[in-house]
């Protein structure tokens, strides 16, 4: 049995071997904070909640009836307010489970010339304007979506609510792969991942975007039309680390055990993916997924590092998701480098992507044994105990637990304390 303390930052004392280490987790607090936007004065007094929020996904009759199953996971009936507009009516029975749906209009009037593309760009563009229209009472946000975006409600309401809706804002993330970004522009918040646009500034997109839509008939997808709309406002992108297009093929593994330091919003393209447990279906391993995410939402995926310094041992751990032991000692640097378990979307090779990788390795000392999680238990308030099991043979360590204080929101917000949450790890054959 083996226990070690695990912070991802400025608790320095389990440190003292490591002093070099002191300046890259300074480093890493210094650009955190700067990059934090300022938290709004407007709204103290009644901060941002779901019921302020209006999704709208992008669903098609051809589509849907595969891809439900992912709504269901994060679509809460009476809670999250919105719509899936479909291209025709459905028929039969219509789950009260299922968001509600509306049928988009018409759009053949429009002009659409992107050689490679499909019309129904045009109608996706146009959801934005026809949920705006529909005149529903205190909306702060219009999200967009597809119906293969999986959303993290808690998460993107801490996000939201650091952002005054009263101003002008259009929020979301880029690619993860550099040859969407350069086709499809930096400046876009790619749809798949989500994106949301605040109440004022969907007050004058709506204006514009019919006549806007013409304009940028050449653009290939509803998201980058959006963008060009936006444009035109003179409003940019407002990047948010945990808006994920996925524009990833294969095990997305890596990336998910070295997400960044920001609330998991949204993932993407989830049927895309080689399903993210072993042993476990596509739509299974992400309820289990999500089993962890209930227990402490701001948590999920959130790494932490731990060394034991007497077996020269290093740990990683992915919140809910994942533990990696390295029978050496690596730094921060090296852990918090996404491991390439995959390839980019469209040339399926091995980057360049949004952020750094690194090779799997054969060399032992660099290759972890990997825990995927197997239980979540609260103890008490306030508290869980979350359980990883051995998958790659080898080792006497077959369990990890992980102790962990529940990760308040709040915290997002005061960067210094942030970092000093600490998890308590014990190993267990
Ligand atoms: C959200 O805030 C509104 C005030 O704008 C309040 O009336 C409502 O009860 C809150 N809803 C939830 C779910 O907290
Ligand atoms: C949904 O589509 C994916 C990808 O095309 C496929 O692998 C999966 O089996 C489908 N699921 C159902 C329930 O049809
Ligand atoms: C949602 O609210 C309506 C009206 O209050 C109620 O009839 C319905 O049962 C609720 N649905 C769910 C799934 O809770
Ligand atoms: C996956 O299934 C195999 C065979 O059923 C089993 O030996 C292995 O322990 C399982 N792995 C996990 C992580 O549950
Ligand atoms: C590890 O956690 C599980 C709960 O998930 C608990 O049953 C078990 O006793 C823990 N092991 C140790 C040695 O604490
Ligand atoms: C959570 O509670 C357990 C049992 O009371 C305790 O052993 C553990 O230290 C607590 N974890 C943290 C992070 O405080």
């Amino acid at each position: 049995m083996c226990y070690c303390n695990c912070t991802k930052g400025i608790e320095m004392s389990s440190f003292k071997a490591f002093k070099f280490l002191k300046s890259i987790l300074l480093a890493i607090y210094t650009i955190t904070f700067i990059s934090f936007p300022h938290i709004s004065t407007a709204n103290e007094l009644q901060t941002t909640n779901i019921s302020h929020i209006l999704f709208g996904m992008a669903g098609s009759l051809k589509t849907w009836s595969n891809r439900s199953h992912y709504s269901e996971l994060w679509w809460k009936p009476n809670v999250t307010r919105g719509f899936v507009w479909m291209d025709d009516t459905p028929l039969g029975m219509w789950p009260e489970t299922f968001p509600p749906y509306k049928v988009s209009a018409d759009t053949s009037r429009f002009k659409y010339t992107s050689w490679y593309g499909s019309r129904s760009a045009v109608r996706i563009t146009r959801i934005v304007k026809e949920s705006f229209e529909l005149g529903l009472e205190n909306v702060r946000w219009f999200v967009m979506g597809d119906d293969d975006t999986v959303f993290f409600t808690d998460n993107l309401v801490t996000v939201l609510a650091k952002y005054d809706h009263n101003q002008m804002y259009y929020i979301g993330g880029n690619s993860e792969s550099v040859e969407q970004d350069v086709i499809y522009s930096y400046s876009t918040a790619f749809g798949g991942g989500g994106f949301a646009i605040s109440y004022p500034l969907a007050a004058e997109l709506v204006r514009i975007l019919d006549g806007c839509i013409d304009r940028y008939a050449i653009l290939y997808g509803g998201d980058q039309k959006i963008q060009a709309c936006i444009s035109e406002i003179g409003v940019p992108i407002t990047r948010e680390f945990g808006f994920h297009q996925v524009d990833i093929r294969g095990n997305i593994y890596g990336f998910l055990a070295a997400h960044p330091v920001a609330p998991l919003v949204s993932l993407h393209h989830v049927d895309y993916l080689k399903s993210i447990f072993p042993n476990l279906t596509r739509i299974d391993s992400f309820r289990k997924l999500f089993m962890a995410y209930e227990m402490d939402p701001s948590r999920i995926l959130q790494q932490s590092f731990c060394y034991d310094f007497q077996r020269k041992w290093s740990v990683s751990v992915s919140w809910g998701y994942t533990v990696q032991l390295y029978p050496s000692l690596l730094t921060v640097k090296q852990l918090e480098t996404a491991f390439l378990t995959f390839q980019t979307w469209g040339s399926l090779s091995n980057g360049p992507f949004t952020f750094n990788t690194r090779p799997m390795s054969s060399d032992s000392d660099m290759s972890p044994v990997v825990y995927f999680l197997d239980r979540v238990e609260r103890l008490g308030e306030g508290n869980t105990t979350t359980t990883y099991r051995r998958y790659t043979p080898s080792l006497a360590v077959q369990f990890v637990n992980v102790s962990a204080f529940n990760f308040s929101p709040d915290l997002w917000r005061k960067v210094s304390k942030c970092f000093t949450q600490f998890l308590l790890v014990s190993c267990h054959s």
